[in-house]
């Protein structure tokens, strides 16, 4: 393990931060239905938290001497999230968005391990934050389904 293996999990971890940040915001953007004002909050507070984390996920590749993606194109080759091509109910939205949010914490704690067999603490440190607040969001999510 090196400092690039590290790296090249962070990039999978930036490239499903990426999908699942433009996914919650167009939701925020096109949600419909009698829950409107809840969800457009809910999904506007949850774009912004992962708004802020791309940044810290892409600067730590930089930190740790790599380069971070420079167009779309190269994250979506990488990502393990689907990107929306449709406008869902609200309902759906809530499910999709919950369940991504349970789906990129299997690529953090990819790079978890990865981090923690390179002894490098400050992305273990990352990886734990991420993986609890995908957790919290997953939560908060599920638990505005409509029984
Ligand atoms: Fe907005």
């Amino acid at each position: 393990m090196s400092n690039k293996d590290v790296a090249n999990a962070l990039k999978a971890v930036l490239a499903d931060t990426f999908v699942l940040y433009f996914k919650t915001h167009s939701f925020h953007w096109n949600v419909t239905g009698p829950h409107f004002k809840s969800l457009h909050e809910l999904f506007e507070e949850q774009y912004n938290e992962i708004w802020a984390a791309t940044d810290e996920i892409a600067e730590r590749i930089r930190t740790l001497g790599e380069f971070a993606p420079n167009n779309y194109d190269e994250m979506a080759k990488i990502a393990t999230l689907t990107p929306s091509g449709q406008t869902p109910d609200e309902q759906s939205m809530v499910q999709i968005l919950a369940d991504d949010n349970r789906a990129i914490v299997k690529t953090l704690y990819n790079a978890l391990k990865t981090a923690e067999n390179d002894n490098d603490e400050a992305t273990v440190d990352l990886m734990v934050e991420r993986i609890s607040t995908h957790e919290k969001a997953a939560w908060m999510l599920e638990s505005s389904r409509a029984k």
